[in-house]
C-alpha cells in the first residue's frame, strides 16, 4: 500500500517566492465547509473582514470585531490542509500604533492558528508593518481602495487615477520596504497595477486591478453568485448559486404546503420489514 505524501501547508515565504511565477490564486473563506472547497484549488484563503457585510449584514466592514475574526478564522483554519490562511485585522485593532497592532495580530495568530495577517494602509502603516514583521508576524498589506476607510474615501471608488497614482505607488513601495510579504491592490487602474507589480519584489494580489498582478483574489460568495442583487464590475460569476438556492427554497415551500414533502422514503416506519 502506498501512502500519499504528507501535505505541506503553504507559508508566507512560499508566497513571496512566487513573485513573477504562476499566478497566485486566492479566495475568501469564512467557514469550515467553504475552506474545504477552496483548499485544493487555492494558494491562500483570506478570512476577509468582508465577512461583516457578506455574512452578518453589516453596512460596511467598520463594525467588524476581533471576536468575529477569531471565530471565523478558527473555522477556516480547521478546513484547510494546504492553502495558507490569512486573517484580516479589523478596523480599530491596529491603527493606534505598532504595540496595539502587535498585541492584536499576535492574538489573531495564536487563537486561530493562522500564520499571517492582513491590514489596510500604505505609507502611514509602514512603521506598524515593520514592527510586526520584525517580531514574527507576516503581514500582507492592502492599498488602493481600503474599504475600512469608506467613510473618509466617500464610497467604494477606484483609487489611483491621475495624480492619485503616485500616492498609491508610494504606498505600495512603503509596504514592501517595511517587510510585507505580499500586497493586495484593490480597485486600482490596470496600468498602475502593472507598474506597481513590475516595481515591487513582492507579489501583488489584485481585486478589480486587472490581469497584470501576480495573483487574484475574489470574495467567494460573489464569484459563486450567491447574491442576486450585488454585481460589481470586477467580479466574474462562475456560478449562479443564489438563483439555484431561491428555486430550491421555493420548491421546498410549495411541497411543504401541498404535503408533497416529506414522502414515505423520508420517514421512519413503526416496524422494520423483515429481510427475506
Ligand atoms: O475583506 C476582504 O474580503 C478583502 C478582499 C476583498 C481583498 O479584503
Amino acid at each position: 500500500m502506498s501512502a500519499s505524501p504528507p501535505v505541506r501547508p503553504v507559508l508566507p515565504p512560499d508566497i513571496k517566492a512566487r513573485k513573477g511565477g504562476a499566478p497566485l490564486v486566492v479566495l475568501t473563506a469564512y467557514t469550515t465547509p467553504v475552506a474545504r472547497l477552496v483548499d485544493p484549488h487555492c494558494d491562500m484563503a483570506l478570512v476577509g473582514d468582508s465577512l461583516g457585510m457578506v455574512l452578518h449584514g453589516l453596512p460596511s466592514t467598520v463594525g467588524v470585531t476581533m471576536e468575529m475574526m477569531i471565530l471565523h478564522g478558527r473555522a477556516v483554519v480547521r478546513g484547510l490542509s494546504r492553502a495558507m490562511p490569512i486573517i484580516d485585522m479589523p478596523f480599530g485593532s491596529y491603527e493606534e500604533g505598532p504595540q496595539q497592532a502587535f498585541r492584536n495580530a499576535a492574538r489573531l495568530m495564536a487563537e486561530t492558528g493562522a500564520p499571517s495577517v492582513k491590514l489596510e494602509g500604505g505609507v502611514h502603516m509602514a512603521d506598524t508593518i515593520a514592527f510586526l514583521t520584525a517580531r514574527g508576524v507576516p503581514v500582507m498589506a492592502h492599498v488602493g481602495l481600503t474599504p475600512q476607510s469608506v467613510n473618509t474615501l466617500g464610497g467604494y471608488k477606484v483609487v489611483g487615477r491621475a495624480e492619485e497614482a503616485d500616492k498609491v505607488m508610494a504606498d505600495a513601495r512603503a509596504c514592501e520596504a517595511a517587510g510585507a510579504f505580499a500586497i493586495v491592490l484593490e480597485k486600482v487602474p490596470e496600468g498602475l497595477s502593472g507598474r506597481i507589480t513590475r516595481a515591487l519584489t513582492i507579489p501583488t494580489i489584485g481585486i478589480g486591478a486587472g490581469v497584470d498582478c501576480d495573483g487574484q483574489v475574489l470574495v467567494v460568495d460573489d464569484m459563486l453568485g450567491l447574491f442576486t442583487d450585488f454585481r460589481p464590475k470586477f467580479v466574474k460569476r462562475y456560478a449562479d448559486l443564489g438563483k439555484q438556492a431561491d428555486a430550491a427554497i421555493a420548491t421546498y415551500a410549495a411541497e411543504v404546503r401541498t404535503r408533497a414533502f416529506p414522502a414515505p422514503e423520508h420517514g421512519f416506519p413503526d416496524v422494520l420489514k423483515a429481510k427475506s
